[in-house]
């Protein structure tokens, strides 16, 4: 099973999207996919329709039951979240190893999905820290835009971080840009500092500004369902082909 976290500490980027869109894309190419919910705010586990789950991420972080695991539809289940959640990192902080709680949560799926993919909250804290050793690869959405730029630097920073002290496979293979707007003149020149500094982990995918995928999401449906012909849909696709071949 291959560990993708999705993470930006920056709010609104496109973190849930790009894991509902990517999740339902691997499905599409066959893989059975796992996702993950770290985000009190829920909106990924609402957005597969579940409220208030009476089982979740926060009863495997706080009393150590096994993750719920939520069959959501062909080949695609759920960890889902809720709001209980939200005083987890108060609540771990001081337990030994509070790093590490995730990671042994999901010893034991690796036979099951192909992949698992693990959407963050927009925070570097205890939560993120927590996706980020028990992953093998992060994905970074980013919008063009400045301070999306300068923000890069402090998740870099904790990805190294993890990297020296808990997880030394841990590698940052893409960085891609969402609602994306190519006839923005600043969009260029981010685009090339952007490059400059992640290199050929800047991902050739961008995915394009485009309300159907903000329309799907409230429909409760992936892009691929609700507009397959989509930009949205396209760009996704897209994207999925580069994460299977990196
Ligand atoms: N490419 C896009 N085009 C248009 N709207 C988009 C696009 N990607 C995401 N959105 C919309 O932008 C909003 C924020 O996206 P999303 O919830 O995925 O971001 P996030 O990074 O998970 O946010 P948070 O940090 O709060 O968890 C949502 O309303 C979503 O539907
Ligand atoms: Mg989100």
């Amino acid at each position: 099973m291959k560990k993708i976290v999705i993470a930006n500490h920056k709010g609104g980027v496109g973190k849930t999207t790009s894991s509902i869109n990517i999740s339902a894309g691997l499905t599409k190419k066959g893989k059975n996919v796992l996702i993950i919910d770290t985000d009190p705010q829920s909106n990924l586990t609402e957005s597969f329709g579940v409220f208030d789950p009476v089982k979740d991420l926060y009863l495997s972080f706080s009393k150590g039951e096994p993750l719920p695991i939520i069959n959501v539809k062909k080949n695609l289940s759920i960890v889902p979240n809720s709001l209980n959640f939200s005083g987890i990192e108060l609540e771990i902080a001081g337990r030994m190893p509070r790093e590490i709680i995730l990671k042994e949560l999901m010893a034991g799926l690796d036979k099951t999905f192909d992949y698992c993919i693990i959407d963050c909250p927009p925070s570097l804290g205890l939560i993120t820290l927590n996706a980020l050793v028990a992953a093998d690869e992060v994905y970074i959405p980013m919008e063009a835009e400045f301070l999306a730029y300068r923000g890069i630097d402090s998740i870099v920073g904790i990805i190294n971080l993890v990297k020296k002290h808990f997880n030394p496979g841990l590698m940052i293979k893409g960085v891609f840009f969402t609602k994306y707007n190519e006839q923005r003149v600043l969009t260029k020149e981010i685009k090339n500092q952007i490059k400059g500094y992640f290199g050929d982990n800047l991902m050739k995918t961008a995915i394009r500004v485009n309300v159907a995928l903000a329309e799907a999401q409230s429909s409760g449906k992936d892009i691929f369902e609700y507009d397959p012909k989509s930009n949205g849909a396209k760009d996704y696709m897209s994207l999925v082909n580069e994460i299977i071949k990196r």
